[in-house]
């Protein structure tokens, strides 16, 4: 925490909107953006898998931050850039049309209808992904709890800048072989509870 995360802390400023291509220092083909990435399986796997992209990942958990770490050093892995708060500071920060795919798995469900502001799928968040995603890009959400898949189903829905892809029952209840399990997923399916995976178009 004291030494890696100094170097690899992705700073972000309203006022110059960010290239993230500048943030690694080899030239990468594109840059994925993980929100929530808790501890760090997918986001770990992802870039180990794809040296040739660079990758940020959001979260405010402490915990979550020193396991990425700690992966990051003993997998030796260069394309991995950190923001150790709220993914909103990045979104904001991020040039238009400058992310090439964007993770949000199991965001935090805020079950209380009083608390259902605080879902990271709200149309303000929508705006700020369908502008830093490239056309044509994917957004991933996985989520176990079904009032919030209906809830992004909707929300993404009367949104003009997404498409959902599914065709079939199968597109959503599997998931892809190039979409690695986290933590949080594990636990879900010991409880019980069947995990959905979403994948959207950018239009
Ligand atoms: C239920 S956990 C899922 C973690 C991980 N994606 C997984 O599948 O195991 C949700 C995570 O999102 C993080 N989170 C919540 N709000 C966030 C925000 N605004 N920006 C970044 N991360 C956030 C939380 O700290 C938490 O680690």
């Amino acid at each position: 925490m004291r030494d890696l995360l100094p170097a690899l802390r992705m700073t972000c400023s309203h006022d110059q909107r960010l290239d993230p291509r500048t943030l690694f220092d080899f030239p990468v083909q594109n840059v994925w953006l993980e929100i929530g990435f808790g501890g760090a399986e997918h986001l770990l796997e992802q870039a180990g898998n794809h040296p040739e992209i660079g990758f940020i990942g959001c979260e405010p958990f402490i915990n979550g931050v020193a396991k990425l770490l700690a992966g990051i050093e003993a997998r030796g892995l260069r394309n991995i850039r950190i923001h150790d708060a709220d993914a909103r500071d990045v979104l904001e920060s991020l040039a238009g049309g400058s992310v090439g795919r964007a993770f949000l798995l199991f965001p935090d469900p805020w079950h209380k209808k009083r608390h259902h502001k605080r879902r990271f799928i709200s149309p303000e968040n929508l705006d700020e992904l369908a502008r830093v995603l490239k056309p044509g890009s994917l957004l991933r959400i996985a989520s176990d709890i079904p009032d919030y898949i209906r809830w992004t189903l909707t929300r993404i829905h009367a949104h003009t800048g997404f498409e959902w892809q599914a065709r079939g029952p199968e597109d959503w209840r599997g998931r892809p072989a190039d979409w690695p399990a986290t933590r949080y997923e594990a636990k879900a399916i010991r409880q019980g509870r069947t995990p959905v995976y979403l994948s959207f178009l950018r239009r």
